[in-house]
């Protein structure tokens, strides 16, 4: 499955390229195809910011390749070259707040910083730790997808109906995807009749980004509104509802993209399965629940305007853009650790004290 999916690879969102940091521009994808060049830290806390690069693990990786950029211009710059490195931890740090991986990336970042050693080139150093959590997020994609694949062949006869919502594939992590990569796998392996995509309003990660994935490499894929998946869940036989996270919690709370939770009460109610497919880099055991997670209010013109085109009513609109499933409305989370059926904070706990599988 491994080689299948590696030959299967067709989008890549994020490259290392000559000592500069190269992100596909997901604001204007599928209509457009730009990459756009990176040289200092605050440049890509704007892209985070922006939405060039979305995604919670390609925000983590953008982020890394931030600090490595930082260090060498602070370092050329000289001075109290530390001291600024610092303050760009810090404007990455406040690019976007939901994404736990934001923070494990710089977290490794500013630990391998505190032990350099005077004979060490920093650069070099911290260049080789964003360059292994890109790579090792790829890796854990591979695992998780065939961890995932594994859990759709067990629970009906095949091909089913799935439904994913908001982007979660190639272009919102180091490679492959994480729920996207599962349904990649699940697809290989024969198991896919049809994915619904919803299609994630307000920025439309569904319609713009996750429909063009899986139609490029020949999955069957229908967009629907956001609106729909309960009638869909109803009316067309879907077996599982897989989505990624952007942070999970001690007690095996989920943070993911806004509507996600009705999607997970849904399901539950149709009798539908609700897989979580997310790195260890999304879990967050310093937070007891999801009670405590902060959640990114974006600005209204995002909900109010298509295109920068007004088509609302002139009122004050709330866009929070994520929410919070809890616990107990999740069948499974899917981690390159290992699966947790059911999850709760000693499950959870377990998962966290293994190393990966592969
Ligand atoms: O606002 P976004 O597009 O960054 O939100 C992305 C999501 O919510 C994804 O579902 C999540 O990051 C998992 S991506 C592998």
């Amino acid at each position: 499955m491994r080689e299948r999916l590696l030959a299967a690879e067709k989008v890549k969102a994020i490259e290392w390229r000559e000592g500069a940091l190269q992100l596909l521009d997901q604001r204007v994808l599928p209509l457009q195809s730009v990459w756009r060049r990176y040289g200092d830290a605050p440049a890509v806390a704007d892209a985070i910011r922006e939405m060039v690069v979305r995604g919670a693990p390609a925000i983590g990786i953008a982020a890394a390749y931030g600090v490595v950029l930082s260090a060498r211009v602070r370092l050329a710059e000289g001075g109290d070259w530390r001291a600024a490195l610092e303050a760009d931890f810090q404007v990455l740090a406040d690019s976007r707040p939901t994404a736990v991986n934001l923070f494990w990336a710089l977290n490794r970042m500013r630990d391998r910083l505190g032990r350099l050693k005077p004979e060490d080139d920093v650069v070099a150093a911290l260049e080789a730790v964003a360059v292994s959590i890109h790579q090792s997020d790829r890796e854990a994609n591979l695992t998780m997808a065939q961890l995932g694949a594994e859990l759709i062949r067990k629970n009906q006869g095949n091909p089913q109906n799935l439904l994913t919502h908001c982007n979660t594939g190639a272009l919102a992590t180091g490679g492959f995807g994480t729920a996207l990569g599962v349904i990649r796998a699940a697809h290989l392996e024969g198991m896919v009749e049809r994915v619904y995509a919803d299609e994630t309003r307000p920025w439309l990660q569904g319609s713009r980004l996750t429909a063009w994935e899986l139609a490029g490499e020949g999955i069957p894929v229908s967009l629907n509104a956001d609106s729909a998946a309960a009638h869909l869940m109803k009316t067309r036989g879907i077996t599982w509802v897989i989505v990624g996270a952007d942070r999970i919690t001690a007690n095996g709370d989920v943070a993911n993209k806004i509507g996600t939770y009705q999607l997970a009460v849904t399901a539950m109610h149709h009798g539908v399965r609700f897989m979580v497919v997310a790195p260890s880099s999304t879990i967050d055991m310093s937070l007891e629940s999801g009670e405590d997670i902060p959640i990114e209010e974006r600005p209204g013109h995002e909900l109010l305007e298509v295109n920068g085109q007004r088509f609302a009513a002139d009122v004050e609109a709330v866009n929070p853009v994520f929410d919070v499933t809890p616990a107990d409305l999740i069948d499974v989370i899917v981690t390159e650790k290992g699966i947790v059926e059911r999850p709760d904070a000693a499950k959870m706990a377990a998962l966290m004290s293994r190393s990966r599988l592969h």
